[in-house]
């Protein structure tokens, strides 16, 4: 091919910058300008589903006490979920048998649902520094082995939120475009087939009060980078996103996390405005109509050859205050609004996927008080109900996984490693975790509903029966 796909991009920004000598290249440069051009508009990003359709995926809790798992959200769905969301961190602390903690996520889980459904792994980072060149290795090895020994597709989502210093590695965009850039490079060289997912948070409240002394302590080189316009100082005004965007060559799909916790009060239970989630991603805070960041516009109709993606989205039903909506109404509202949405579906074409967070956790609200909150959608009848015909009303817009025989040696509930269909061992995910909390490190687990920390008991008690060698071989892989 005398243009390839691959000059599309420099081939779109090139007019320009072009040269009178370039210009005067002849009929035969502007035919492969235009023959890019297509190309780029028609371009699709890797595992992107074919035409008007979309995706719906699973974040969910495989810890005591709610021990979900995929198969029980296909079961309880009544369709194959395509992709389901797992977390792990970097560098990966060893599986530790008397608490549970530590080690890969629960890959193996996914494997049981019996499906072709793709794994979403989520990497959170415990600090830049922390991380060696033979971490991103081993991580691509883990990846590796599951796209070849298990077939699977996998998206990387690597140190989301990074805008936050909630995360213990946010707020430093000098450090996460080094960071990012390595991991890149790396990853992809042992598992070229990787789906790179760049993932920042709502640009809601952007700097979420960062600007006083925690933008006053960074670098000045952050600093820079953070104060896109040039002000002096970090505000509203400031682009909540580019700062950390590593460039589109090394990125494949862009998310955001997304939620609904109440308006105009995160700890009581009101019905979200309507047009919530298209008001955020277009520039406008649905709160108080203040001006942020658009992330449509931005990240996805001006990148087509990129896909978009809901990374972690869900209305928080506020369990301890029970004086406003049910949570029927208030996750209805949100489901209505925000994904099974015809309005959002045909407005918003590139985003492709909706990833449900499908926990229960305690948060800390806006007023310092702990904050007990469901976003479970399947866990309440008449939203699950709701949510199944919503989908089927919208049939033609959803595209399902389909299903196949899992590996032959993942029998037994909670096996620690498994043998592939040609008889090689494989590196299976032991243990689960969660978004991490600082207060709960080193555990994973976060804190459940009676308020004590999690330990994933049943699976330990199935890996310690699991025997030695097949521990030791998944503890040697990793
Ligand atoms: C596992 O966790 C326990 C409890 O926190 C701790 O005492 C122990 O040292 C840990 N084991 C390893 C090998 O790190
Ligand atoms: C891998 O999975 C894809 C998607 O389900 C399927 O089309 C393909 O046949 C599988 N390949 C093998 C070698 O099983
Ligand atoms: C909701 O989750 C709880 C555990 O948190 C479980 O006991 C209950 O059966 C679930 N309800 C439904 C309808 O799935
Ligand atoms: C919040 O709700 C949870 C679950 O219903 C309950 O266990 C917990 O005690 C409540 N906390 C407060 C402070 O009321």
């Amino acid at each position: 091919m005398p243009c390839t796909a691959s000059t599309s991009s420099a081939a779109a920004s090139r007019p320009r910058t072009r040269t009178r000598r370039a210009r005067l290249a002849g009929a035969a440069v502007a035919a492969c300008v235009a023959l890019a051009s297509v190309t780029l508009a028609s371009a699709q990003a890797p595992y992107e589903p074919p035409g008007d359709q979309v995706m719906i995926g699973f974040w969910y809790d495989s810890a005591d006490p709610y021990y979900d798992t995929p198969s029980i959200i296909n079961q309880k769905l009544g369709n194959n979920v395509p992709v389901f969301q797992l977390s792990q961190q970097i560098p990966l602390p060893p599986f530790n048998y008397t608490t549970g903690a530590g080690g890969a996520a629960p890959e193996s889980l996914i494997e049981r649902s019996a499906t072709d459904a793709a794994v979403f792994l989520t990497i959170y980072p415990t600090s830049f520094e922390a991380i060696t060149d033979d971490d991103f290795t081993e991580l691509g090895k883990q990846i590796l082995d599951y796209q070849d020994n298990l077939n699977r597709t996998v998206f990387l989502r690597y140190a989301p939120e990074m805008q936050g210093s909630w995360m213990t590695y946010g707020f430093d965009p000098v450090g996460f475009l080094q960071s990012w850039t390595s991991m890149y490079t790396i990853v992809k060289a042992v598992a070229p087939k990787t789906i790179m997912v760049w993932a920042p948070n709502t640009p809601q409240g952007y700097p979420y009060g960062q600007q006083y002394t925690q933008y006053s302590a960074l670098s000045a080189a952050n600093q820079a980078l953070l104060d896109t316009n040039g002000n002096g100082e970090l505000d509203a005004g400031d682009d909540a996103f580019s700062p950390y965007y590593p460039g589109d060559d090394l990125v494949d799909w862009i998310g955001l996390s997304i939620y609904y916790k109440g308006v105009p009060s995160d700890v009581q239970n009101t019905l979200q405005p309507d047009g919530y989630c298209a008001s955020i991603i277009t520039g406008t805070d649905p709160s108080d109509n203040s001006v942020i960041t658009n992330w449509y516009t931005n990240y996805c109709a001006n990148k087509p050859e990129k896909a978009c993606m809901f990374a972690e989205a869900g209305a928080a039903y506020h369990t301890n205050h029970t004086d406003g909506v049910s949570q029927a109404a208030l996750q209805q509202a949100w489901l209505k609004d925000c994904v099974t949405s015809q309005t959002m579906l045909d407005r918003f074409p590139r985003i492709k996927l909706y990833m449900q967070f499908e926990y229960e956790k305690e948060e800390d609200a806006n007023n310092g008080d702990k904050d007990f909150r469901d976003y479970r959608i399947l866990n309440v009848t008449d939203v699950r109900d709701e949510f199944i015909a919503d989908l089927a009303s919208l049939s033609d817009r959803f595209s399902w996984a389909q299903s196949r025989a899992p590996p032959t040696s993942i029998s037994s509930a909670g096996a620690p490693a498994a043998t592939n269909s040609a008889g090689s061992s494989v590196i299976q995910a032991i243990t689960a975790t969660t978004r991490p909390r600082p207060t709960t490190f080193p555990s994973l687990f976060g804190y459940t509903s009676d308020g004590t920390q999690r330990a994933e008991w049943a699976e330990l008690g199935v890996m310690v029966a699991a025997g030695v060698v097949g521990a030791w071989t998944v503890m040697k892989t990793l």
